[in-house]
């Protein structure tokens, strides 16, 4: 009996323990959605002040609507939940709610995505979305210290000429977007579509990224890693099925953001213990974790590090790599990762 009593409390102090190194860990967060990251009560508040009618009552009734059964269905509601930024002051209160959160998850790096067509296709100019958005950005990094870049997104749901015309306005603020990617719907619209305006990014100087293998098949990976020359891949979970894949993705050193949460939520999995995350690491994969759409899926990037712990069993050893990883995925540079990887190791080495 006092065996087993001792051996729980042991457990315990472990778990404790474990959940405080993950919750302290120094890390970056690679896959992010700026719009995802809306609260129902910011929501509510920007509808208010622009005067724009929302389909749900209260912020409870909206809430009570986040049951998704694929990515359709969350994205209808995301888009929804956009039409009520207008004014550069939204996109700023947005991402600053966003980079207050990072910072109290101990995301010291985080490379944010937005889409700007789901703005401009509603009339809101592109300036107004970036300024917003950039002003945060500086503002966060003097106010609590968090360092960021930015990751534009075409949507893929939409056709090439609309990506090739969202380039071209990006083009006269070059200095503030460091990649490129692909979201939105993915079946039915592999990155093969976007092949054109792809060749244009990688021309012009940006970084290319790609949301592949969430709900669509390996072969969309394929695409693009080789088509797109992606150099980092969002989500990119159905690589399980590709063994060939997962040996190209290891030697090419293209890092996986997965992001385990969302895929629970829209049901890319039935459980935790499905994200294949502990075989990519077992596999020499550099896979990070990440929120995606946390106001949506139940959590900011602690979250998902600590529920993927438990489903899977993670160590301490897991979790270091992760965070770790995450620093070696990120588009900074030598010496920005170098002083990183340096405040990652202090904190190891002092954590008790
Ligand atoms: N846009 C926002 N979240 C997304 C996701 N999980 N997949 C594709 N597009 C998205
Ligand atoms: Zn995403």
């Amino acid at each position: 009996m006092l065996r087993v009593f001792l051996q729980n409390q042991t457990e315990n102090t472990m778990d404790e323990n474990l959940k405080r190194y993950i919750e302290l860990i120094p890390k970056a967060e690679l896959h992010v959605h700026v719009e995802g990251t809306f609260e129902p009560e910011r929501i509510f508040e920007i509808a208010q002040r622009n005067n724009v009618p929302l389909k749900y009552n209260s912020v409870e009734d909206l809430r009570k609507a986040y049951k998704f059964n694929n990515l359709q269905d969350f994205l209808d509601i995301y888009y929804g939940a956009a039409k009520v930024l207008l004014h550069e002051q939204d996109f700023y209160d947005l991402t600053m709610d966003y980079l207050r959160k990072a910072h109290a998850n101990n995301v010291v790096h985080t490379e944010v995505f937005f889409d700007p067509q789901t703005h401009t296709t509603r009339g809101v100019s592109f300036v107004t979305v970036i300024n917003g958005i950039t002003r945060a950005m500086d503002d966060a990094k003097t106010e609590v210290g968090v360092s960021s870049k930015l990751i534009m997104c075409f949507l893929r749901h939409l056709s090439e000429k609309s990506a090739m015309e969202t380039l071209e306005s990006a083009l006269l603020h070059k200095d503030k977007i460091i990649a490129i990617g692909l979201d939105s719907s993915e079946n039915g619209h592999p990155p093969s579509k976007f092949f054109n305006v792809f060749n244009r990014v990688r021309e012009e100087g940006f970084f290319v990224v790609a949301h592949a293998g969430e709900e669509g098949p390996a072969e969309y990976i394929w695409e693009a890693i080789d088509l797109l020359e992606a150099v980092r891949i969002d989500h990119g979970v159905s690589s399980v099925d590709d063994p060939g894949l997962i040996e190209e993705l290891r030697d090419r050193e293209i890092p996986l953001t997965v992001c385990p949460l969302s895929n629970l939520k829209l049901k890319v999995v039935e459980n935790l213990e499905n994200i294949p995350v502990k075989m990519f690491l077992e596999k020499g994969i550099r896979v990070t974790l990440n929120s995606d759409d946390p106001s949506y899926f139940g959590g900011y990037v602690n979250n998902n590090y600590l529920q993927t712990a438990e489903a899977l069993n993670l160590s301490r050893n897991d979790i270091y790599t992760l965070a770790k990883n995450s620093f070696l995925a990120s588009f900074i540079t030598e010496k920005e990762r170098d002083v990183f990887l340096e405040k990652l190791l202090d904190f190891e080495n002092s954590f008790i």
